[in-house]
């Protein structure tokens, strides 16, 4: 047990010394929205330039609100606190109110994240973006 705490002050170490806020810390480490959904309205996935990849899952009510939503990652600590940070802005609004996350409001839930890794909240955002509207489309047709 104590060498789990250790092992865990120590990652909030170094992250915080490369320049993460406090508040991506914590989602890195919590990791609370990693996983996946059962019978999800929407699977979707995307890899980033870096080769990173990512999952999403996406569960809408008959209002087309969002009630959950989990992320598979393989990936680094920039997407891994940046998709948990996401689903913390997406739950319980629309599909529409979904495509209007930027990249700027998840870097401000995050309280800052090394400028090396801005591409990785564009992942996590466009990934969100692609899953919502493979969702809308699966509605419209
Ligand atoms: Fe690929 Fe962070 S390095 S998403």
């Amino acid at each position: 047990m104590e060498k789990n705490i250790n092992i865990a002050s120590s990652e909030q170490n170094i992250l915080a010394e490369a320049g993460y806020g406090q508040a991506a810390i914590q989602y890195f480490l919590e990791k609370k929205y990693m996983g996946s959904l059962e019978n999800p309205s929407c699977v979707s996935k995307k890899v980033g330039s870096c080769g990173d990849i990512m999952k999403i899952y996406i569960k809408t009510d008959d209002s087309d609100v969002i009630e959950d939503v989990r992320y598979e990652i393989s990936g680094c600590a920039g997407a891994i606190s940046a998709a948990m940070a996401t689903v913390d802005l997406v739950r319980g609004k629309t599909l529409d109110q979904a495509l209007n996350i930027d990249d700027g409001h998840v870097f401000q839930r995050l309280e800052g994240v090394p400028e090396k890794k801005h591409h990785c909240i564009q992942l996590a955002v466009k990934t969100l973006h692609q899953g919502v509207n493979e969702l809308k489309a699966a509605k419209q047709s």
